[in-house]
């Protein structure tokens, strides 16, 4: 009689900011504490791991736009920057996870039957790497999106503004979706807690959003592994 197939656990889908990346600090310890993490816990969950352009995909674009680049170029030369940050995290990964990171959705979606940990930059014009997230988590019905950022989460009030505000455990989708739509325009390079088209995209599909520090690399293992953790969530009526 055929043995009964063990299901497989939903994935989770994890966008890494390139400013938590790259901060200039401490950055290869980081990667190699990041890297030993998301390895030992997709022995338990597959993981599809989204990385950022930070600073370096800003100053990049900032030089195309004074050359009068147009901003679908602008965009292609920052999705050229997340897939370099992605390269640097793949190859370190080791096999299985493949060293070139895939390049669209449906690709990376192929490799995660053969790998249980597998990376991607961006893909195309119009959206950020956590765009990208939020379509591989509604494409995998993932468990969860866990946005790995340089902020503690939601804050209250605008943090610039006011340091002392304080960050809100539990978001609303309608609140974050707000707040993502007034705090960002269609432009190249922008950098916001989250992306306004992910944000729709994973307000339509039910799938809750976690922000956390992502240098706090206990933290962000229980948010990815669904456990208690400091941070936002973002769910249907702001139910933690
Ligand atoms: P990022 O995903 O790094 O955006 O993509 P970000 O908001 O600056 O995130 P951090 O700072 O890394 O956290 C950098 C730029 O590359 C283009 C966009 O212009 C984006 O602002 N991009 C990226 C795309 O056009 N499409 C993609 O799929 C990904």
């Amino acid at each position: 009689m055929p043995r009964a197939k063990t299901p497989v656990a939903a994935p989770v889908v994890v966008s890494i900011g390139g400013s938590v990346l790259l901060t200039g600090e401490d950055d290869a310890r980081y990667l190699n504490e990041l890297l030993a993490r998301l390895r030992r816990i997709s022995d338990d969950l597959p993981l599809l791991v989204t990385v950022g352009g930070g600073r370096t995909a800003r100053e990049y674009i900032r030089l195309g736009r004074a050359l009068g680049l147009t901003e679908v170029e602008l965009d292609e030369i920052g999705i050229d920057v997340t897939r370099l940050h992605a390269r640097l995290l793949a190859a370190h990964a080791g096999p299985p996870t493949p060293t070139r990171p895939a390049t669209t959705v449906a690709e990376a979606v192929a490799e995660l039957r053969h790998a249980p940990l597998v990376f991607l930059g961006g893909t195309e014009p119009g959206h950020t790497t956590d765009g990208v997230a939020a379509l591989l988590a509604v494409r995998t019905r993932a468990a969860r999106l866990v946005n790995a950022t340089d902020v503690a989460g939601v804050h209250a009030r605008d943090p610039r503004t006011d340091p002392d505000a304080p960050v809100l455990d539990r978001v609303s989708w309608t609140d974050f979706r707000d707040l993502v739509h007034a705090g960002t325009t269609t432009e190249a390079g922008q950098n916001f807690l989250f992306d306004r088209f992910g944000a729709d995209l994973l307000a339509r599909a039910g799938i809750p959003l976690l922000i956390v520090q992502g240098r706090d690399l206990p933290n962000l293992e229980n948010a990815i592994r669904g456990r208690p953790f400091r941070g936002s969530r973002v769910g249907p009526s702001g139910r933690r």
